[in-house]
């Protein structure tokens, strides 16, 4: 007997036509990133379940309540990693990285939580991430913050606002949790069940609730700017005034806390926000990232400070899809072929070109002209050919342009067997063979 499977619960297949987004998401990371001075870094997908808790911290949602965590066959907890910040920093120190003044590393790939799923919120999901070690100067977030802002604009995502906030010194916290606590502790007996236990376990997490019951508590709660120490408010201050020379827009939003443990001082978010609100919901904040200076040392490192962030994937092609910006392959060429010995002459150019790094596309079952054009249109290739008789004795072909009426002159242009290589080059260079639809 045959079983069908689907696949687990909000992970997904990713395929074409949007797989073209994705590698194109991906491509563009990977140039930037490098340019500005990012080298990649791949670290496993499964990390001791310890690290996590140590790092992302124990009475946060993603540790208490979203880790994909198991015993392996040995009876060691692992655990799928619900975020890369944590073994990016296990790699920098296990390897030796902490030695040199400055490590900039970037990441792509598959996270983990079990998660509530909705739009732009999955069980697997991706991220790409940038962090980098060593300089403690404002200067290193800025550049950090700098490097997203490029992205999002490269990868050509439109009205992302930076929100902008400084978390102070591990030392500034107790004083404003305290703070925190006496201003929401009169009110706990009206919250529900969770935002009782938020108030317990995370406080500062209120400020981040989605209950609209809360809303007007939050608002009044006492601002973390008013608690952080001098020396956290003059870096936040720096950092503020380079962003404003790099021509970097922000809003100053002090309820940005993020759900991780790590953070101190700079934190930010980039939510997508076209009519200077998100209306995409969870799937609007496409990146999130901060300073996290004593993460390092906490890991069993040295004192080493560490900025970054990660934006996710599944997000950004959401948005580009919406957008109308997706990516879409188009075969520059596509062959028809006829029976017997003209299919193999056929098929042997076909091969010729494609290692030439030209994309060109056939029909292997052949068949009938008609259907070889359907499938022709099917692929969305730019141009068409019959190999026949006469295009084999002449070494000539009669190319059609699949984007044209028939009626425009410009229809069909005859180009040389020899010629055709290069015509094809100048055809990928006007209109890549990735492009925008
Ligand atoms: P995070 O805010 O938890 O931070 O995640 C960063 C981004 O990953 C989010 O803004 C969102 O775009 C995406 N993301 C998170 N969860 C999901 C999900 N379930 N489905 C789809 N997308 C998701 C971190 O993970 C930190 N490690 C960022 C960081 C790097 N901080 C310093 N360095």
């Amino acid at each position: 007997m045959s079983q069908k499977f689907a696949a687990v619960k909000g992970m997904n297949d990713l395929f074409a036509p949007r797989i073209e987004t994705w590698q194109y998401l991906e491509r563009t990371a990977r140039e930037l990133f490098s340019t500005w001075g990012y080298s990649e870094i791949r670290t496993p997908i499964v990390e001791d379940t310890a690290l996590f808790v140590r790092s992302v911290g124990e009475v946060t949602d993603i540790v208490s309540k979203e880790m994909y965590t198991f015993d392996d066959k040995g009876g060691r907890s692992i655990t799928m990693r619900p975020e890369n910040t944590a073994p990016a920093v296990r790699a920098y120190i296990e390897n030796g990285f902490a030695q040199q003044p400055v490590t900039r590393w970037y990441y792509l790939g598959p996270m983990f939580r079990y998660e509530r799923m909705k739009t732009g919120r999955y069980r697997q999901f991706y991220q790409l991430g940038a962090e980098a070690y060593g300089p403690a100067d404002a200067s290193q977030d800025a550049e950090n913050i700098a490097l997203a802002w490029s992205y999002l604009k490269a990868i050509g995502v439109p009205h992302v606002k930076l929100h902008l906030n400084s978390l102070g010194d591990a030392g500034d916290r107790p004083k404003y949790l305290e703070a925190l606590k006496a201003h929401f502790a009169p009110h706990v007996a009206t919250f529900s069940e969770a935002s009782k236990e938020t108030f317990e376990r995370n406080t500062m997490r209120l400020l981040d609730t989605k209950e609209e019951a809360l809303k007007p508590l939050v608002d009044s709660a006492p601002s973390i700017g008013d608690f952080i120490g001098d020396a956290a408010r003059a870096h936040f201050e720096e950092v503020k005034a380079l962003l404003t020379a790099m021509g970097i827009p922000f809003t100053l939003d002090p309820r940005l806390v993020r759900g991780l443990d790590y953070y101190t001082r700079t934190t930010f978010e980039f939510i997508y926000e076209p009519e200077g609100e998100n209306s995409l919901g969870t799937a609007g904040t496409v990146c999130g990232g901060g300073r996290y200076d004593n993460l390092v040392k906490e890991l069993g490192g040295p004192d080493k400070p560490a900025v970054g962030f990660a934006m996710g994937l599944d997000r950004l092609e959401i948005l580009l899809d919406a957008l109308g910006k997706r990516q879409e392959r188009r075969p520059l060429l596509f062959i028809a072929t006829m029976d017997g010995e003209l299919k193999v002459a056929a098929i042997k150019l076909v091969t010729d070109l494609r290692n030439q790094g030209l994309a060109v596309d056939f029909d292997p079952r052949g068949g009938k002209i008609k259907r070889q054009v359907e499938r022709a249109s099917a692929v969305k290739a730019r141009h068409f050919v019959v190999y026949g008789q006469a295009e084999h004795e002449t070494r000539s072909f009669k190319i059609k342009n699949m984007d044209l009426p028939d009626s425009d002159p410009n229809k069909e242009v005859t180009v040389p067997l020899d010629g055709l290589a290069g015509w094809l080059l100048n055809v990928s260079k006007a209109a890549p063979v990735t492009t925008t639809p």
